[in-house]
């Protein structure tokens, strides 16, 4: 047994997460965390909304709210949205919290203690009619590469290039829209990167772990140099730049960037999980982040898209090992490609897509979780469509898994009555089954232990197949008539058989896996056990044990209801 540490990148506050997101990170981290406690493994699960920036001031600003508020209303609402999609975190924090100040200000100090942060002049969009500077998206204007005329300061929606504020043609105010704008000069913190440069070539190399598409992004970047940066910016809502305990002179309007303190959140919001603990637990926050106060044994794994790896391989390692201070790094990181919405993107700020709210509005969690898992965006881009979301639904849940549990739950109360037949040995045909089955087993947990959630999920489709194809050669629907003790050994296969398939796939589609542990009165304990031996497993539950039969554990999506989908979603490619 092992301590393991996992994170799912920090969602972004500005509103409930499309799946996209979803599948980019907090749900790859979910089945991960739920796969590690079942195989025994103390794990602690942490997320936390990313908050700071000018999208949260702007979002902000746009319904009506101070930001204070809107990130509260919008944690709560992304925090209610993550339950219900059975994410299950230890702790969902908030980059705004206390902890965050304190600890992003502690590294900023420790840093500059190190050589590797110094005020530099710059040269910055200053707004006369707002009074104040504008970084990132408060200016937008022409993209000089494209002549996209609503460009962003931080980025062209229309081009995707990333852009500073003063490279934009013909800029404007994003506050007022004034158009008399200028350069100022104004002080910022950089972080001296450079020279940071061999000590992170030096980290990445130990990290042999790194999957293909994590290390080719970290090289490239490493390729091209590390590049001092600027750690602050000219915002009101971020975490306030103090040194030695009190505002640093010249940078009492201005915050620290939101990409130096969200990382940062990670291990703040740890400490915020040992805040919260009920009265009479104690939670280490340290002993999970500190190597020196009991966190060298962990093993600390991370999910992201892959947009976000450059910040996990390069700038996160440069703030924690700039300290020089004894904090735990990532040893796996597992990164995503893009889901997209019929070939394009899904887009919060254009509304394109699902987004996690509406999509429990349509069906329980666990249709989306395993079409999402089943099909992640793994080794390339994949696309989302409703058709092909409903025909994964229809033939995996309702006709592989739905239909082999109600078969043989409902064959076995007619025949046997409502408890697991005694009678009857298990013959060649279970022993084929169990060879089968042990060779499968192994393959998928390999493949979930390296985080290959596609190949997992085809084999734990294929154990689902083989449970149907033993029925289909088993046949205790024909036995019966001939052989009392063959179709009674068959159902009580099938039956075990069922009880595995809840184990197996706890990870994925957990609220299903329940529904069918309760058919035997299986405990939460007995669910959450890794199964490694298909004889044990087809010989798990107690002869004579009663059974309840479920109710129908998926539902069909037929085609008038997809109909209606699609024209509530807008179901294809955007222009
Ligand atoms: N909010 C970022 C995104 O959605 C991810 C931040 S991850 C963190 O892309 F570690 F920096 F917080
Ligand atoms: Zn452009």
């Amino acid at each position: 047994m092992a301590r393991i540490l996992i994170t799912s990148a920090l969602p972004y506050i500005n509103g409930v997460k499309h799946l996209g997101n979803l599948v980019g990170s907090m749900l790859p981290a979910d089945v991960y965390a739920r796969f590690a406690r079942a195989r025994g493994h103390e794990v602690l699960f942490i997320c936390a909304t990313d908050e700071h920036g000018t999208p949260a001031e702007l979002a902000a600003r746009e319904a009506g709210q101070t930001v204070e508020a809107y990130c509260a209303e919008q944690h709560a609402l992304q925090k209610k949205a993550g339950a219900a999609f059975e994410l299950s975190f230890d702790h969902f924090g908030r980059s705004s919290s206390a902890e965050n100040a304190a600890l992003t200000q502690h590294f900023a100090q420790v840093l500059e203690e190190k050589g590797l942060i110094e005020e530099r002049v710059d040269r910055q969009v200053y707004s006369k009619v707002d009074q104040r500077f504008l970084p990132d998206r408060y200016v937008e204007g022409t993209c000089p590469h494209c002549g996209y005329e609503k460009a962003r300061g931080d980025q062209c929606d229309n081009c995707g290039r990333l852009l500073d504020p003063s490279d934009l043609k013909e800029p404007y105010s994003a506050i007022s829209g004034s158009r008399e704008l200028e350069l100022r000069e104004t002080k910022h913190l950089y972080l001296l990167q450079e020279r940071m440069q061999d000590r992170i070539a030096a980290w990445l190399d130990g990290k042999t772990e790194f999957p293909s598409l994590t290390r080719s992004i970290a090289n490239k970047w490493m390729k091209e140099g590390l590049r001092d940066r600027s750690i602050t910016r000219d915002l009101y809502w971020g975490v306030k730049v103090i040194k030695d305990g009190a505002p640093r002179p010249g940078f009492e309007e201005k915050v620290f960037y939101v990409w130096f303190d969200a990382p940062i959140a990670y291990i703040a919001a740890t400490e915020s999980w040992a805040l919260a603990a009920p009265a009479g637990e104690t939670r280490d926050w340290r002993s999970w982040w500190r190597e020196d106060e009991g966190a060298e044994d962990v093993r600390y794994v991370q999910f992201m898209g892959k947009d976000n790896v450059a910040f996990h391989t390069v700038s996160f390692p440069c703030t924690i090992l700039g300290s020089e201070e004894p904090w735990k790094t990532v040893d796996a990181l597992k990164s995503l490609n893009w889901l997209t919405w019929y070939g394009g993107k899904f887009s919060t700020s254009q509304k394109r897509g699902i987004f996690m709210d509406q999509a429990l509005e349509l069906l329980p969690a666990d249709y989306w979780r395993w079409h999402l898992m089943a099909n992640a965006p793994e080794s390339d881009d994949a696309s989302f469509t409703l058709e092909h979301f409903a025909s994964i639904v229809n033939k995996d849940l309702a006709d592989v898994l739905g239909n082999f549990v109600n078969r043989i739950t409902r064959f076995c109360v007619s025949k046997f009555g409502p408890a697991t037949p005694e009678n009857g040995a298990y013959g060649d045909i279970e022993e084929n089954l169990i060879s089968d089955l042990d060779a499968r087993i192994a393959s998928y947990t390999a493949s979930l232990e390296a985080m290959e959630f596609r190949k997992a999920f085809a084999e734990l489709r294929g154990i689902w197949v083989a449970g149907n194809e033993y029925l289909q050669v088993a046949a205790p629907w024909t036995a019966i008539k001939t052989d009392p003790d063959r179709a009674a050994s068959s159902v009580r296969a099938g039956l075990n058989l069922i009880a595995l398939f809840a184990r197996l796939s706890h990870p994925v589609i957990p609220r299903t896996a329940k529904a069918m542990a309760d058919i035997f009165d299986l405990t939460p304990e007995q669910l959450n056990v890794w199964p490694e031996n298909a004889r044990e497993a087809l010989n798990a539950l107690p002869p004579g044990a009663a059974i309840q039969p479920p109710d129908v554990l998926f539902r069909k999506i037929d085609d008038e209801q997809l109909d209606d989908w699609r024209a509530r979603f807008g179901a294809d490619a955007p222009a």
